[in-house]
């Protein structure tokens, strides 16, 4: 099956909530809307997400540093990135029987999309009639809907304790360029790398974890000499997309978009998505922003910080440009799942699997005795001890074995080992591959450096 043509994002949703990866937030009572909890397997995958990230954009080069800033920040910040003006949908509510809000300008695309109609910011057309997607319902006139989630600080609430919930890592790295300027001893071009947490109120959140409220978010900022701008952009395009791809993802299921002069963020001269084809369609997986010195000048003038680069070779001041790649790691794991997951019969049977990079599956290796008797419970047991030092294992000795088998499967667990009647004979195991089904005696000796090579050369 090709994945993402026939997945459906229900089958996706059940697999989760049946195998614990993801469920509904607060679920016994009643579930909070589009917030989701992530099980044991979940969080797993996550994690190896987020590790293959700081390996590809950390450890792999010599030009990217960490950090992690706090999600509260100064209420200047959003002053000066703009979000307190300008990081705002347009909002309609429905006056019909429903009353429900939708975004104006995802009703005006769909409109456009689904009637052929021209798009009359473009042209001189008459305004396009909008009605409620749900009950045919009159909307509202707009409204422009700020995104951020409001708190306050300290034990008084009132106007002056006002904060924010950070609505992107961004500018924690923008706010710390000069302390890390100075600590980490680079010049440009060099990038800050940072995952965490980011909120916004979205007003149609939805797909799942593909668009919720709370999010994490694995950007980088690279800082660049202004000339040089337009060739990091491409490099960081190239290496983006190459890293979806190397870690599993069909080629023809992602693509580069550029966005039009209409769609620019405030802050962007040039951005181009990586979008994946998810089950509702062609949707943003990753943002590659150009953002010019925007943010940095920005926040040089209203914080007074001199927030330049003085390059002490050639006595050049410039303040740097930046190119932003900003990736989802929810929206990433959403893609891996779907791209991943895969149903087939084999031999009248049907069986439901993800097709996981070894690197990002939870679980590397499960570890099952043949039966529960003569021994074999015992040895796996010992086998599975010595493993789990060397690479995420699992044993399991509960039901038939091909219930095991699926079990496995469908977490994405690449290999699997049995311990049988042989193994008490001549010390070897079978050892099972996921995805082609076959099975290959080793030696109880060889099997952790043979895992250990797979996993090196996944
Ligand atoms: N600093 C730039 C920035 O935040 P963005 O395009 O708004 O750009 C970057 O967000 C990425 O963050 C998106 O491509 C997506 O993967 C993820 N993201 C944004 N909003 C999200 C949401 N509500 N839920 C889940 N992921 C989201």
């Amino acid at each position: 099956m090709a994945p993402t043509e026939a997945t459906s994002m229900d089958k996706i949703v059940a697999l989760c909530k049946r195998r614990g990866f993801v469920f509904q937030s607060s679920e016994i009572y009643g579930g909070l809307a589009s917030t989701y909890d992530y099980g044991h397997y979940g969080v797993l995958l996550k994690s190896n997400v987020k590790s293959e990230w700081w390996r590809a954009v950390v450890q792999e080069r010599d030009d990217v540093v960490a950090l992690d800033a706090a999600i509260l920040m100064h209420p200047r910040t959003w002053e000066a990135s703009g979000h307190l003006e300008g990081f705002t949908d347009p909002l309609v509510q429905c006056l019909g029987k429903c009353k429900k809000r939708w975004r104006e300008d995802h009703l005006r695309e769909a409109a456009i999309t689904a009637g052929g109609a021209e798009d009359p910011s473009e042209g001189d057309g008459l305004p396009l009639e909008l009605s409620c997607p749900e009950c045919g319902g009159e909307l509202s006139e707009p409204r422009q809907f700020n995104l951020m989630f409001e708190t306050h600080m300290g034990p008084v609430a009132d106007e002056g304790s006002v904060v924010y919930l950070r609505p992107e890592t961004a500018q924690g790295i923008f706010v710390n360029f000069k302390n890390v300027l100075q600590f980490a001893r680079k010049k440009p071009p060099f990038g800050i790398a940072q995952v965490g947490k980011a909120f916004r109120n979205e007003i149609t959140p939805g797909n799942f974890i593909f668009r919720t409220r709370e999010f994490e978010q694995m950007e980088i900022e690279y800082f660049v000499p202004p000339h040089d701008a337009p060739k990091w952009h491409m490099h960081w395009m190239e290496e983006r997309m190459g890293w979806y791809e190397r870690l599993g993802i069909r080629p023809d299921g992602l693509r580069l978009r550029e966005h039009g002069p209409e769609e620019l963020s405030h802050y962007s001269s040039a951005t181009s998505d990586i979008e994946y084809l998810f089950p509702m369609g062609w949707s943003e997986l990753e943002g590659i922003a150009n953002r010019g010195d925007f943010d940095l000048t920005q926040h040089q003038n209203v914080s007074g910080e001199k927030l330049d680069y003085v390059d002490t070779a050639t006595g050049e001041r410039y303040v740097p440009y930046v190119i932003e790649p900003s990736a989802g790691a929810d929206r990433a794991m959403l893609a891996f799942l779907v791209d991943a997951y895969d149903e087939e019969e084999i031999e009248g049977r049907r069986r439901t699997l993800l097709r996981l990079n070894p690197r990002l599956a939870p679980v590397k290796v499960g570890v099952l005795p043949l039966v529960n008797r003569e021994g074999m419970p015992e040895l796996a047991r010992d086998l599975y001890e010595d493993l789990r030092g060397r690479m995420p294992a699992e044993y399991d000795a509960g039901g038939s074995i091909g219930k095991r088998y699926r079990r496995q499967d469908e977490i994405g667990t690449p290999w699997g080992v049995t311990v049988d009647g042989q193994t008490l004979e001549d010390n070897t195991v079978t050892l099972r591959d996921r995805d082609t089904l076959d099975q290959t005696r080793i030696a109880i000796e060889e099997l952790a450096p043979e895992l250990e090579r797979r996993l090196a050369a996944a």
